[in-house]
């Protein structure tokens, strides 16, 4: 087969990987890629969101199969243009990635499904939403309705904080994704990322994994995509994901159908853990990055044919192979990240590093620039590695990091530390 995958982070490096062991890949093209995709698949220049060019470009290449790896893609509606021409896609719908695209929207499923999450209320105007916070009190959670690159979320210790934030989102701080906004209760409990295939009927579980959004060791400083992440995650145990299908995800898959919008694609449920209690703090309609990196380790080749069989409707009949294994993802990040950083430093030492079924360097932000790796994004590189334990895994995985020379960059030594 033909496989095209969309997007150009360490994610869609790890989906690449995997793809490409399985010998069901003819030619695999990767838009836009990065300097590590390059290395193993072609790379093409393409607007992603534009589900015109996207079709024209997958049938000049005669594509036969589009894994989606963002959720700006999928928000633009181009998994939905890809199959009203013909083309087999991995992603849901337009319609389907509101999950993700509305906070809103994800709320009233849930109220729809009785599936656990936050209580919430759901404003268009400041006066109300305010007025919701001074009944509720503090701490309390002020989210934009819309995306906003995972920044639309504050959690307020203080009345006023909430107030505060609630005036910047109505007053346009994170854009048109601000015009509505839903105040939730603060959950308390531990936090853990569940990973389910789904066909529009059936589900089937594909692993579990927990990130490390904050920026500084020890979950501290301000929030980023995600500075490593480790799979499985041990707090979300069998009985749990046993509940959290049967309360959370499997109502929402059938909501969703009733909807006349059944979910294809990846489903990334954000969960709150409590007393052995799953709640839903959010949705993602892809995977999550660096979460797929450590995922994608684990499953190697079947993750393609997981895929293909989510997109053409056979999950019933599908089965997933566990390793009893373990994987662990460092990211290396550009000094400054979060906030502003520099492109272009020069990263080295990777040449020489293994690139195996246990230890693999995924590239999240490079460039190839007269011959050298250069980092180009916030998040350079994603530093994977697989073992029996955590413990090994880190071990493996720190023992790369220790040998890339990127002086520019930066990396939390701690990651997995719950854990461990
Ligand atoms: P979200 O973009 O909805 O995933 O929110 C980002 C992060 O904010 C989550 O991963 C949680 O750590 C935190 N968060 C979101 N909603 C809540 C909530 N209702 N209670 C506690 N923490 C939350
Ligand atoms: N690592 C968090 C996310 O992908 O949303």
């Amino acid at each position: 087969m033909n496989i095209l995958i969309l997007g150009g982070g360490g994610r869609e490096h790890s989906l690449a990987w995997a793809v490409l062991q399985n010998p069901k890949c003819d030619r695999l093209v990767v838009a836009p890629g990065n300097a590590g995709i390059a290395a193993i698949a072609d790379c093409a220049s393409l607007d992603i969101s534009d589900g015109g060019a996207v079709v024209t470009f997958a049938e000049e290449e005669a594509i036969d199969f589009v894994i989606v790896g963002p959720e700006a893609p999928l928000a633009a509606g181009v998994a939905d243009r890809l199959r009203d021409a013909g083309v087999l896609v991995f992603g849901p719908s337009q319609a389907a990635a509101e999950l993700e695209a509305s906070k809103a929207f994800t709320k009233a499923i849930c109220d729809a499904a009785n599936a656990p999450t936050a209580a919430y209320g759901h404003f268009t105007d400041a006066d109300a939403a305010k007025a919701y916070v001074q009944a509720q009190g503090a701490p309390i959670v002020v989210k934009a309705d819309g995306l906003a690159a995972g920044k639309g979320v504050i959690i307020a210790e203080t009345v006023a904080q909430a107030e505060a934030a609630i005036d910047d989102m109505f007053g346009g701080a994170f854009g048109g994704a601000g015009a509505e906004v839903v105040i939730e209760e603060f959950m308390t409990g531990e936090e853990a990322s569940f990973f389910v295939l789904c066909d529009g009927t059936d589900v089937l579980p594909i692993g579990t994994a927990q990130d490390h959004k904050r920026v500084g060791e020890g979950d501290t400083g301000p929030n980023t995509g995600g500075m490593g992440a480790y799979s499985p995650a041990p707090v979300l145990t069998d009985t749990i994901a046993e509940r959290a299908l049967a309360e959370i995800i499997r109502p929402t898959m059938a909501e969703m159908a009733r909807r006349g919008m059944p979910y294809q694609g990846v489903l990334y449920a954000g969960l709150m853990i409590e007393d052995g209690a799953p709640r839903l703090v959010e949705y993602n309609v892809r995977f999550g990055d660096p979460e797929c990196q450590v995922l994608m380790m684990r499953l190697g080749a079947q993750a393609f044919d997981l895929m293909h069989a989510a997109a053409e409707g056979r999950l019933d009949s599908a089965q997933v192979n566990w390793a009893d294994d373990h994987a662990i993802t460092v990211v290396m990040a550009a000094n400054g990240y979060p906030d502003s950083y520099d492109k272009g430093a020069v990263v080295g030492g990777l040449d020489t590093l293994p690139e195996t079924s246990s230890q693999m360097v995924f590239h999240a932000g490079t460039t190839l620039k007269d011959g050298a790796i250069t980092a180009s994004g916030g998040r350079v590189l994603s530093v994977t590695a697989r073992g029996t334990t955590l413990g090994e895994a880190a071990e493996r995985a720190y023992a790369m990091v220790d040998q890339i020379d990127y002086p520019d960059g930066f990396y939390r030594r701690d990651i997995g530390w719950r854990a461990l």
